[in-house]
């Protein structure tokens, strides 16, 4: 590790620095007080459903010990803290009558977070679909779009006065793709016509949900977070480069394009022409404040037949380039070159919603490479915006070791250890480290 206090990259004083987390990955209490099941609930009960057997219980417990996660995010001198609001702890079965108790938790936690100056940046949707919106088709049912839309109209009357920033999604391409082409997460279907579904109603549920933000705070601040890792063939041939051509629109560009610029890319719009009616891109296209990007590393991908449903597979990686503990590769200036991409591409502010550094098993509070990591992003985003990229502010996924999804408890990608048998926190050295940064700037 390099002596980390001298080697600080500086930025405006404007530049928000926070972390992030989600409901499902951190609250546990998923029976209490009245919330309902979501699909992520339903795959942790399925067997093999998640790795180790895991489920969404106790996760880091922060639906009790929200004040301790206050404190800490205190401690590292945060402007701002994204969460995200689980729809089934506000209408348990995603529609219908609200969940006082729910809304309530929330409240604390805002108005705990605004005690603490810290400014809370909610996202609606983090993935835990209410089951009972499952039941009745999920995303790739068109009436998803009016269930989101009346969900954020209530988030907004109950935590508008408070919250100015909204995000309406997290990572759209990213849970369309794991659960209807991959098939390994929540709800577990692999179809690509109900991917396609999938794809154009979150994109319209996302307009929606932007009108009723909007008409309900007019002050806010609104955005969507995509997640953005430049796709890269794993060899030159031509079906490799049109594989990761492909992947690029659907990992990519399937979301934002549609929102940002009215159009779908042009290898999807082919296919999902069958579930697009007229008037639709003018619901998804609607202006937006800000764009999150959500960044770890570049992707590689070869040409299979019938691979993942869209001809495509995972592809190998370089051998010389270096790798993070879970296989990821490490490329800050891959994070350099998208920054400056999607400022030219979609012209608007950039907030890094996500970044970090995951561990495969056996973390302690020792995490050196992590603090490489970090530094290095940090580094390459100085430069980037050096080079004119349009970024606002980072926040580092995540501050607490927490539920992986799939990988369930066993990789972690917290600034603070989670003891998950005592629930003990221990800021590790990269927690440090950023506190440093931030109080450097
Ligand atoms: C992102 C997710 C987040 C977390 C990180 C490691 O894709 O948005 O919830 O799992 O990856």
């Amino acid at each position: 590790m390099k002596k980390s206090g001298q080697a600080f990259a500086t930025f405006p004083k404007d530049f928000v620095w926070g972390v992030s987390t989600s409901s499902f990955q951190i609250e546990g209490a998923t029976q209490e007080d009245g919330r309902g099941p979501s699909i992520w609930d339903t795959l942790a009960a399925r067997q093999g459903g998640i790795a180790n057997g895991d489920r969404g219980d106790p996760a880091c417990d922060h639906y009790h010990r929200w004040p301790d996660d206050i404190a800490l995010m205190r401690w590292l001198g945060l402007d701002a803290y994204r969460f995200s609001i689980a729809w089934p702890r506000l209408l348990p079965r995603g529609r219908g009558a609200p969940n006082p108790a729910g809304i309530a938790f929330y409240d604390r936690l805002i108005d705990g977070l605004l005690e603490a100056g810290i400014e809370p940046w909610a996202c609606l949707y983090h993935w835990d679909l209410p089951q009972g919106l499952q039941d009745l088709g999920g995303w790739p049912h068109r009436d998803s779009a009016g269930w989101f839309a009346d969900y954020a109209a209530l988030c907004a009357k109950c935590f508008g006065d408070r919250v100015k920033r909204f995000a309406t999604m997290n990572e759209f391409s990213v849970f369309t793709f794991f659960a209807y082409a991959l098939g390994w997460g929540a709800p577990n279907i692999s179809n690509q016509a109900e991917h396609l579904k999938a794809i154009h109603h979150t994109n319209l549920a996302h307009g929606a949900a932007v009108d009723a933000l909007r008409a309900l705070v007019p002050d806010a601040a609104i955005g969507a977070i995509h997640s953005v890792q430049p796709a890269r063939p794993q060899s030159q041939a031509a079906e490799d480069v049109e594989a990761a051509a492909l992947f690029d629109e659907v990992w990519n560009k399937g979301f934002p394009d549609a929102q940002l610029l009215a159009h779908y890319p042009p290898r999807i719009a082919r296919l999902i022409e069958p579930y697009v009616r007229a008037g639709d891109m003018a619901r998804i296209a609607r202006p937006l404040d800000w764009f999150g990007l959500n960044h770890y590393s570049p992707m590689y991908v070869r040409a299979e037949p019938g691979g993942m449903r869209w001809g495509f597979e995972w592809g190998a990686l370089p051998e010389s380039l270096p790798k993070t503990d879970i296989g990821w590769p490490i490329d800050p200036d891959a994070f350099r070159q998208t920054l400056l991409d999607l400022t030219a591409r979609y012209r608007l502010p950039i907030y890094v919603t996500e970044n970090g550094y995951g561990v495969g098993s056996g973390e302690g509070a020792d995490d050196p490479r992590r603090v490489d990591y970090l530094a290095a992003y940090v580094r390459a985003m100085r430069q980037a915006k050096r080079q004119g990229a349009d970024v606002r502010g980072y926040f580092v996924w995540s501050l607490l070791d927490n539920f992986e999804w799939g990988a369930g408890y066993g990789t972690r990608f917290g600034l603070v250890h989670v003891d998950f048998k005592t629930q003990k926190r221990t800021p590790k050295k990269s927690a440090h480290w950023y506190r440093a940064l931030i109080k450097a700037q």
